[in-house]
C-alpha cells in the first residue's frame, strides 16, 4: 500500500440547517497519486474538498495531513501547502494573468520581479504563451482561464492539490487537451492531488484511485478505475459508470499479445500471384505499404496494388503501447476489419481481425482475473 498523506478518519459534516452532506468518511488519498471523487450532484464532494484546506471544519471526525490533525495547523499557513483550483478558475479579474500567478509566491514573500519569472515559468507548464501573461483573465478563452487557474495553484509549488471540477466549464476537444496536458504534467510533479468531477470518463483517465459517493455523502466505492469498472461493488456504482462498461475496460487492457499475420501487408513490387492467392485463401483486402514500411492503404486483391486505389488506414494500433480499445477501434474502421499493427516509428508490423483481438480481450480478462485472486 501507498504512504497515506491525505486521511479522513470518520468525517461528518452536518451544515447548520441540518443537512448532512457528508457522512462517516474514510478514506486516504495516497502521496503523489490522483484521487479522483465522483457521485451525483449534491453527494458532498465539495465539501470533502474543502474540509481539507478548512474552508470547511468537519462536524465529527479528523483530516490528517501526512499523519497530522490538520486542525493544529493555521489555516492560512496549511492552505499555502494545498493549490486550490476550482470551477469556474477564480481568478483575479484586476490583475494581469502573470500576476494572477505570481499572487501566492508573493504573499509568501517571494520578491515581484522572482515570482513573475517562476510565474511565466508555471504559464508555460501549463500550454501557455509568454503573451497571454500581460492580458487580463476576460480576455482569454475558457480553456485557457482555467490552464491560468492550475498554473497559479501550482505557482508556491505546493505539495498537495485540490481541484474542484477544473475542466468543467470547457468543451470536450479543449476538455481532452487539457486532460492529456494535466497527466503529462503530474509526470513531472507527482503531487497529491484530490480531483473532483462528475464525469466518469475523465475520472476512469485521470484517477489512479476513484472514490464514488452516493447522495447524503456516503463513500460507496474507492477503487482503481480497472477494478472499479471490473468490479462494481452495487447497482448503483455500476448505473453509475454508464452502459459501455465492458468496452471502457478495454482500455486497461494491453494489446501486446494479439497475434499479427503479415501475410497480408504487400508492397508494390508484390507478385501478382501472391495477391491473387491472397484472394483465394478468403482475404479481399490486402495492405500496401510504402518502401519505409508505413501504411498506404488498403488495396482489393482482386485488382493491382495500385496507391492512388489505396482506401485510407484510419487508425494503428501500437502493440507496445497501446490498449485493446485502440486495436478493436483499429479493425472497426478498417474496410478489410483487420487492425493494423505498427511500431513506435509506424512501420507495420502486421495485421489482426476482429476475432483475433477479441480473443486477446478473452485471454487478458482471464489473466488478470488470475492476478485479481492471486492478490
Ligand atoms: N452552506 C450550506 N448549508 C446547507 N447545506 C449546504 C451548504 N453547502 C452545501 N450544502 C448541501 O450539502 C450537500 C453537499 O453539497 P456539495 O457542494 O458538497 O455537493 P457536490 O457533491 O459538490 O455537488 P455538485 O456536484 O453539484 O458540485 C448538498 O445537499 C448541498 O445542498
Ligand atoms: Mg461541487
Amino acid at each position: 500500500m501507498w504512504p497515506a498523506m491525505i486521511t479522513f478518519e470518520h468525517v461528518t459534516k452536518r451544515y447548520p440547517d441540518g443537512t448532512v452532506a457528508v457522512e462517516d468518511l474514510d478514506l486516504v488519498c495516497p502521496t503523489g497519486q490522483i484521487t479522483v471523487f465522483v457521485g451525483p450532484s449534491g453527494c458532498g464532494k465539495t465539501t470533502s474538498l474543502r474540509m481539507i484546506n478548512r474552508l470547511l471544519e468537519p462536524t465529527e471526525g479528523r483530516i490528517l495531513v501526512d499523519g497530522n490533525d490538520v486542525r493544529e495547523r493555521d489555516a492560512s499557513v496549511l492552505r499555502r501547502d494545498m493549490g486550490y483550483v476550482i470551477q469556474q478558475a477564480g481568478l483575479f479579474p484586476h490583475r494581469t494573468v502573470l500576476d494572477n500567478v505570481a499572487t501566492v509566491p508573493m504573499l509568501l514573500g517571494v520578491s515581484r520581479k522572482e515570482a513573475r519569472r517562476s510565474a511565466a515559468e508555471q504559464l508555460e507548464r501549463v500550454g501557455l504563451v509568454p503573451e497571454l501573461g500581460k492580458r487580463y483573465p476576460y480576455q482569454l478563452s475558457g480553456g485557457q482561464q482555467q490552464r491560468v487557474g492550475v498554473a497559479r495553484a501550482l505557482a508556491a509549488d505546493p505539495p498537495i492539490m485540490l481541484m474542484d471540477e477544473p475542466f468543467s466549464a470547457v468543451d470536450p476537444v479543449v476538455r481532452g487537451d487539457l486532460q492529456r496536458e494535466f497527466l503529462r504534467l503530474q509526470d513531472d510533479i507527482g503531487k497529491t492531488i484530490v480531483f473532483v468531477t462528475h464525469d466518469v470518463d475523465e475520472a476512469v483517465k485521470l484517477g489512479d484511485q476513484i472514490a464514488v459517493f452516493a447522495t447524503g455523502g456516503h463513500l460507496v466505492q474507492v477503487d482503481t478505475p480497472e477494478r472499479l469498472l471490473a468490479a462494481p461493488a452495487n447497482e448503483f456504482v455500476a448505473d453509475f459508470l454508464g452502459g459501455d462498461r465492458g468496452i471502457r475496460r478495454l482500455t486497461f487492457l494491453a494489446s501486446d499479445r494479439v497475434g499479427l499475420d503479415e501475410s497480408d501487408v504487400v508492397d508494390s513490387t508484390v507478385a501478382p500471384g501472391l495477391l491473387e492467392a491472397l484472394g483465394d485463401a478468403g482475404r479481399d483486402w490486402a495492405l500496401l505499404v510504402g518502401a519505409d514500411r508505413h501504411a498506404v492503404g488498403w488495396v482489393p486483391t482482386s485488382g493491382v496494388p495500385a496507391a492512388a486505389a489505396a482506401r485510407p488506414v484510419e487508425r494503428t494500433f501500437n502493440p507496445a503501447a497501446d490498449s485493446l480499445r485502440v486495436a478493436l477501434d483499429s479493425a472497426l474502421l478498417s474496410p478489410a476489419g483487420r487492425a493494423v499493427a505498427v511500431d513506435d516509428d509506424g512501420r507495420v508490423l502486421g495485421t489482426a481481425a476482429h476475432a483475433d483481438i477479441l480473443r486477446a480481450v478473452t485471454d487478458e480478462v482471464a489473466r488478470s482475473q488470475r492476478v485479481e485472486a492471486a492478490s
